[in-house]
Order: C-alpha cells, then structure tokens, then sequence
C-alpha cells in the first residue's frame, strides 16, 4: 500500500467511526440539524382566526380557508390552541373528550382536511395538549366524583374531608384564590391550580399517563408533528400534600413546577411517544432555573425537544419594561444554552397582550416601525421563533375599560378576587386594560369590513376598532406593510441557516437605546442592529466588525458612516459581515 492510499484508508476508517456514534454523541451540539430548530412557528388561537359558519366563533374550516395565506406568511408550523370538546371555561383549555373535536370548532373530518392542506404546503402541526388538568365535565372526572370506590377515583386529587380542611394551595383563576373545591358527594375536595372547572389530574397514577400516552398516539397516528405540553411543569404532586409556608403563593413557582416525580413522567412519555414518532415537543414553562429547563432539554436525557420559557415575556409589566433587563435576560438564557438544549423565542401567545403594545410603541406613528423591529428580533434570535397570529400585522391592544367587557376566566375570577380581598378594583381594572389575555385574543383583523372579515356575525369578543386601517387586505398590497417585512423577514432566516444555528454575543450592551448582536456560523456572520426606542439611535460599532451588505432594513435608508449609523426611531438592520 503506498502512503496515499494508507491516508485515505485511515480517513475512511475516521469517517466510518464517526457515523458510528450513539446518537445522543453526535447530537448534543447546538449545530445538529432539526426541523423543529428550524422551524418558524405561527400559533393560532382558532376561536378568534376565521369564523365560516357565522357564529361569530373561529372554526377548522376557517384555518383550511386561510391555509394560502399561513403558506405567504413564510412559517413553516402551525401551534393550534386546544380544538378538543369543551366547555369553554378556559376557552378549550378545559378538556371534556381528547378525541373529539370541540362542536364550536367542527368535526372529525374537518380537522383532517386541516392537516392534508397543511402538510400538502409543507407546513407541520403543533398540537396544545392539556394534560395537567381536565374539565370537570370528562368523563373520568363524572366517575371519579361520584363515589370514592368508583376505579377512576385516582385520576384526580382528593382530600376527604374528615381529615379537616386540606393544607392550603393556590389557584391562579380561583375567585378566591383557593385550589381546593369541597364536593359533598363524596365529601371530599378535589384539587384545581386552575378554575374550578379544571380539576388537576393526578400523574403519579400510572393509569392516567397510559391514558395520555393514548391519546397522544391517536394523534400522531393522525399524523400532527408535535405536541406542546400546557401547563405540564405543574403535573407531580406530593400526593401527601404537605403543608407549605405562608404567603408560599408570592413564589409559588418554587412549589409547583418541576416536583416529585415530572421528569420520570417525560421520559417515559418519551419512551411511549416521542421516541415512536418525527414528533416536536416543547411544554409551557421550563421550571424554576437554568437546571431545570436543561433537565427538560438536554438531548442525551430523552425528555422534550425545547424549552419555553418565561423570563423573556414576563420583562414587560403594566407600566413598561427596561431595554437593559431585556437585553441582559436574552443574553443569559442565550448563554446558559449555547453548548446544550434549545429554546424557544417569543414575545407573545395567547396568555398575553399584544406584541406590539406590550414591547414595542401602539401609536399611530411607531407602531408599524415598531412591529416591524420586535419581528426581527424574534426571528434573528438563536432559538426556535415563534408568532402569535395578528402579529405579523402589528395587532394592538383593545383596552377594555370595564369589567363586563371581559370573557377571559382569569380576568374575571381576577376581578372577583380583588373585590372579595377588598383591594383596589380601580388599579387591578387600569393594569388589565394593557395586560388582559382578551387583548390578545381579539379577532384576526382580515379586511375593513363590520367584523375585519373574521364573520358575518357578531364576533365572541369584538374586533379592535383599528381593523379599519390595520387588516391583512391592505397590507398585502403594500410593499412597506408590517405583513410584508415580516414575509421578507421569514425568507431571511430561510435562507441563512446562521439564523438558526449561529453563535450569539452581544455588541455594546450598555448602549441604552440600541440592541445589536452578531449571529455566526462556520465563518460566515450577520449582525443584527435594533433600535428599541422611538428617538433616532446613533451607535459607533467596534472597527473589529466588518460591515457588508445589508441583508434587511426596516425603514427606508440607513444614515451611516463606515461603523458608526444613526438608526431612526424603531429601526431594525441586518448587515452580513465580511
Ligand atoms: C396555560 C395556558 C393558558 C391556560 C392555562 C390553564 O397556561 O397557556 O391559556 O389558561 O394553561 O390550562
């Protein structure tokens, strides 16, 4: 053998071993290719998107019409709030059947239709599976109820009540705050972190996980792409539910998320449905610190595809947010997962107001500037992005004034509870008008007509009055829109992987007024300039970064000299760098 042929004989053997690796090996780096890290996500609140049998409610039929236009948006996911059958406490997120389609919403056959359209334009679908709790009107809550010999008794949590009154536990949509719910057919109360309606389903019954596990094949048997778990960092309970300190509530995440036996729970959820399937999974919350949402992501522990975190969306309160803490709580998440798990990215869903008036500026001035700008953070960001439905239009607050104007269980009950506490219903009503979940769930705003395009009818929660102006038809036909930056933009992360799997480090972070940071990958790099105030936002860029093209720009022109650039009031840039 002569020296070449010895090399290249070594090099095969190099080659062979490395395919060799167990997968968990070859997959923990940050640049192991996934279609759920490439994935732009586009969730859709279906009671509020397009409503085709006039009953001022959303339905399937209504997202199958609107398929083209999902397809234009450039994402390449759908995650659908819950269409299961329901009473509608929590819009859907009360289950009564998991293998039903909710009446309101259509049938069976509707909802395939839905999926065949969507996966004939190559887009995926994300499933929200509400398994921490179901309606109190499911059938296995009918029999747990009814005796405590009935075999479904220990699908739920229940204190009988000769031992007194249960050790206290919070509820977030509770009037009065209290999770326990004393039932006198059995004599007994049952546990609900949610309304009262929820009742939380008990998940150290091995029986209950069969169940889900289930119910999750049926689905992916039906061919949907990936699950999102509601609410399931709360699913372990200490079943001897031990006392917890006063005034516990304050921190409550402390003592709900991530207990007992949970991640056993996802990793055996992984053996029976995940491992089975080309199935994403990602669930709301990713515990109490870094540890814990790596316990959930991290590849070699077979647990969830990505962690959703709430640090970032929680930044902006009632009266606004800080460009510093923003800036400082992308960078350490960004940093705590560069070597290992993924994240998700977004600055909005359906349990939040809108983008634009929570982050950005509503006014008639910035508001498109500053849609415009928050969308290219959230898809130049290192993480999976994902875009509330209304978004991609900068859709804006309602404000309501009154509380009767409400339909949301957690405003209400909300209300309720400030009232019975004797607190200040005037300060909890001012807080709500900017940061109510019914903001955020206003009708998608399709044309200037009565109702935006959304119905013929009367829609469940009005359409935002501003549809006049800011809706989809007009948009489409303008170049400059809001809608068709947000195209360009999703076409850039397409087209550069770098967006996806780059490095990323922060430029000037002090710079009070500006976000920029560089995205790089195998050589090649982009830097991303944001100006996230409504003043122009001048910025003098280390002479180390060789600016190229520019890749995107917001506004029209840029004032720039070499690195030195005043950006205008909102502006967002992307320059590649050479
Ligand atoms: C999650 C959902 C929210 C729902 C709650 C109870 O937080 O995102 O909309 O109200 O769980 O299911």
């Amino acid at each position: 053998m002569n020296k070449l042929t010895t090399l290249l004989l070594l090099l095969a053997l190099f080659l062979a071993s490395c395919q060799q690796q167990p997968e968990s090996q070859q997959q923990t780096t940050q640049t192991s290719q996934k279609w759920w890290k490439e994935a732009i996500i586009y969730q859709i609140y279906p009671r509020s998107f397009k409503d085709t049998d006039g009953d001022g409610v959303g339905d399937l039929k209504g997202i199958i019409e609107k398929l083209d236009y999902i397809k234009s948006l450039g994402v390449t996911a759908v995650w659908l709030n819950p269409i299961y059958s329901s009473p509608n406490d929590d819009n859907g997120y009360d289950v009564s059947d998991y293998r039903n389609i909710m009446a309101d919403f259509g049938t069976m056959e509707d909802f395939d239709l839905m999926l065949k359209g969507m996966h004939e334009r190559d887009i995926k679908l994300i499933m929200d599976v509400v398994v921490n709790h179901s309606s109190d009107e499911h059938e296995w809550f009918k029999q747990s109820r009814s005796s405590r010999e009935n075999p479904y008794r220990h699908y739920y949590h229940w204190w009988p009540a000769e031992k007194g009154e249960p050790p206290y536990r919070y509820s977030l949509f509770d009037e009065k705050g209290d999770a326990w719910k004393y039932d006198s057919l059995t004599n007994a109360y049952y546990l609900h972190y949610f309304s009262q309606k929820q009742p939380d389903l008990n998940w150290e019954n091995p029986k209950v996980r069969q169940e889900v596990y289930d119910i999750m094949k049926f689905w992916a048997d039906k061919g949907v792409d990936g699950f999102r778990l509601d609410a399931f960092q709360f699913a372990a309970k200490d079943t001897t539910y031990p006392a917890f300190p006063e005034g516990f509530e304050k921190n409550f995440i402390d003592y709900y998320a991530m207990q007992g036996n949970l991640h056993e729970y996802l990793q055996e959820m992984h053996r029976e449905v995940f491992s089975k399937y080309d199935v994403m999974s990602v669930a709301e919350g990713a515990g109490r610190n870094f540890e814990d949402a790596h316990n959930l992501v991290d590849e070699d522990r077979n647990e969830l595809n990505m962690a959703y975190a709430f640090e970032g969306v929680d930044i902006a309160k009632p009266d606004g947010y800080s460009l510093g803490h923003f800036k400082e709580v992308f960078t350490r998440w960004d940093s705590a997962f560069a070597e290992k798990g993924w994240l998700s990215i977004f600055l909005a869903n359906h349990d939040q107001a809108r983008l634009v008036s929570r982050f950005g500026n509503d006014s008639t001035v910035f508001r498109a500037p500053s849609a415009k700008m928050l969308n290219t953070f959230i898809l130049s960001m290192r993480g999976t992005p994902y875009c509330y439905f209304g978004d991609e239009l900068g859709m804006t607050n309602i404000g309501f004034e009154t509380i009767d104007q409400y339909q949301d269980i957690a405003a209400i009950n909300g209300y309720k509870k400030v009232k019975h506490q004797g607190g200040d219903v005037e300060k909890y009503l001012k807080d709500l008008k900017v940061s109510s979940r019914d903001n955020g769930r206003t009708p998608m705003q399709w044309n200037d007509s009565e109702y935006a395009g959304f119905s013929t009818a009367k829609p469940w929660l009005p359409v935002n009055e501003n549809h006049k102006t800011i809706n989809v038809a007009a948009q489409e036909s303008d170049p400059n829109s809001v809608l068709s930056y947000f195209k360009k933009m999703t076409q850039l992360r397409k087209d550069h992987p770098l967006l996806v799997y780059g490095d990323y480090e922060i430029i000037e972070p002090e710079h009070p007024q500006i976000y920029a940071y560089t995205r790089k990958l195998d050589g090649k790099g982009m830097l991303v300039v944001l100006n996230f105030s409504a003043y122009d936002a001048g910025i003098q860029l280390p002479a180390t970064l060789l600016l190229g093209d520019i890749m995107i720009n917001s506004e029209p022109g840029l004032e720039r000299r070499g690195n030195a650039m005043t950006l205008r009031p909102y502006q967002a840039v992307i320059f590649a760098l050479n």
